[in-house]
C-alpha cells in the first residue's frame, strides 16, 4: 500500500506571527506565506502526491482588521495573476472552494480566470478554499439537496459539498502550532490522521513536509476496525471500506 498520501490538506496558518516576530506589518507575512505556497505546490507535485488542498481564507477571517482583509484579498488577486501562468505550464489543475458571493468584482474575476486557464490540466489538483468554512460547506450541501427535493444520505450529501471531485484528505496538516480545526474540512476530515507543525507558515519547507508525510506513513488507519482486523486481510479491506 502506498505510504504517500494521495490527498493531502493544509490549513497555512503563522504569517501574523511570523510578520511580527520581525516587527513587520502582518501583511508582510501574508506576502511571504504566498511565496511559502509557491514551495509547497512545486514540492507536492514532485512527491506523487495527486490533490493538495489549502485554507487560504476562512469564513471568520472576514472579522479581522479591514485594512488586513482588503490587503489579503488585493494579495490574493495580485498572486493569482501572477502565479497562474506558471501553474498552467506545470499541468496543475485549481479549483476554487467557498462562498463566491460577497467578493469583490476583481476577487471573483482572478478566480474565474485561474480555473479556467487550467481546466485541462491534470497532473495535481489545487484546491484553494477561500472564504470557506466547513459549517458553510455542509449547510450549502443540504441546501442543495432541499432545493432538489432529494432526501438526505451520506452519499448525497458528499457529492454536494465543496471537495466532490476529490477523494477525502488522507492527511491534514496545521502550520503554526495550534492545534485545531477553526472550521476546516468537517465532514471531509472524518478519517483523515492529522499532523501539526510548530513551523510558521512561510517557513514551511520541504523537509517539514518530508516529516508530516513520513509520519502518516507510520500511522495505522483503521476506519473503525482493530488492528487485528487490518493485518489479518491485509489492505484490500480498507481499500474497500474507504470506498463504501
Ligand atoms: C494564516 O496566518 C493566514 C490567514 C488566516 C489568512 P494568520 O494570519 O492567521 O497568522 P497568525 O496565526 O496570526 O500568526
Ligand atoms: C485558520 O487560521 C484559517 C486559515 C489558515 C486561512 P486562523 O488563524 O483564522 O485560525 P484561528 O482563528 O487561530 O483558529
Ligand atoms: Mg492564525
Amino acid at each position: 500500500m502506498s505510504q504517500v498520501p494521495q490527498h493531502i490538506a493544509i490549513v497555512m496558518d503563522g504569517n501574523g506571527r511570523w510578520a511580527s516576530r520581525r516587527f513587520l506589518p502582518r501583511i508582510a507575512g501574508h506576502r511571504q506565506g504566498v511565496e511559502s505556497l509557491r514551495r509547497c505546490v512545486r514540492a507536492v507535485a514532485q512527491r506523487d502526491v495527486k490533490v493538495l488542498t489549502v485554507f487560504a481564507f476562512s469564513s471568520e477571517n472576514w472579522n479581522r482588521p479591514a485594512d488586513e482583509v482588503s490587503g489579503l484579498m488585493e494579495l490574493f488577486a495580485k498572486a493569482l495573476g501572477r502565479e497562474v501562468p506558471q501553474l498552467k505550464l506545470d499541468g496543475i489543475r485549481i479549483h476554487f472552494v467557498g462562498e463566491r458571493a460577497g467578493l469583490s468584482a476583481k476577487v471573483a474575476a482572478g478566480i474565474e480566470q485561474a480555473e479556467s486557464a487550467t481546466a485541462m490540466n491534470s497532473s495535481l489538483v489545487l484546491n484553494i478554499c477561500f472564504n470557506y468554512g466547513g459549517r458553510w460547506d455542509i449547510v450549502q450541501a443540504a441546501a442543495k439537496l432541499a432545493a432538489q427535493g432529494k432526501p438526505v444520505t451520506e452519499q448525497a450529501l458528499s457529492a454536494a459539498m465543496g471537495l466532490a471531485h476529490v477523494a477525502d484528505p488522507d492527511l491534514v496538516i496545521r502550520t503554526g502550532g495550534e492545534q485545531r480545526i477553526s472550521n476546516f474540512l468537517l465532514w471531509q476530515s472524518a478519517y483523515s490522521e492529522f499532523y501539526f507543525s510548530d513551523k510558521l507558515w512561510p517557513e514551511f519547507d520541504e523537509a517539514e513536509l518530508d516529516r508530516a508525510i513520513e509520519s502518516y506513513g507510520k500511522r495505522e488507519r483503521r476506519f473503525g476496525k482493530t488492528s487485528e482486523q487490518l493485518t489479518q486481510s491485509g489492505a484490500s479491506e480498507v481499500t474497500s471500506l474507504k470506498q463504501e
